[in-house]
């Protein structure tokens, strides 16, 4: 059985690129040893996140995300059971400014002018 979580919070600080992809670097391995796969949008300092997985990974994750103070104001968006993964290539797919593209990070996708790709669209899909 699999859920899928989506949220979207505050950024504490403006994050700056290091800490976002040491952020990224430490989710990406703690979500492969607990099966979680999805998308983290990062955009006018807020994240939308879309984690989907076995259901006790994802309240692990859960209530560590809503401890972290690298971000706050969580609102839950939608929590319920899902059939097939939306990510499954995924430990945490990355969507943010076209800028990034220059750090050549794994699994990084540029957002257009609206703040939305083909990424962004899969995880807020209901
Ligand atoms: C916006 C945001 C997204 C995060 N995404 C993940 C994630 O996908 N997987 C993960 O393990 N940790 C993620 N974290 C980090 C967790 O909040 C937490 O620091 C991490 O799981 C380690 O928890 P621990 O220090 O209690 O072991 C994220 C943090 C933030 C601020």
């Amino acid at each position: 059985m699999l859920e899928r979580l989506l949220y979207r919070s505050q950024a504490t600080h403006k994050l700056g690129s290091l800490h976002l992809f040491t952020l990224l670097a430490r989710a990406r391995e703690r979500n492969l040893r607990l099966g979680i796969t999805g998308h983290l949008l990062y955009l006018d300092e807020r994240f939308v996140q879309c984690i989907e997985g076995p259901p006790s990974s994802i309240e692990t994750l859960w209530q560590r995300l809503q401890v972290d103070d690298r971000h706050f104001n969580l609102e839950l968006l939608a929590r319920g059971p899902l059939e097939a993964r939306r990510f499954p290539d995924w430990t945490m797919a990355f969507s943010s400014y076209a800028s990034f593209r220059r750090f050549s990070l794994p699994g990084f996708f540029p957002i257009d002018e609206q703040g939305m790709n083909e990424f962004t669209e899969r995880c807020v899909r209901t």
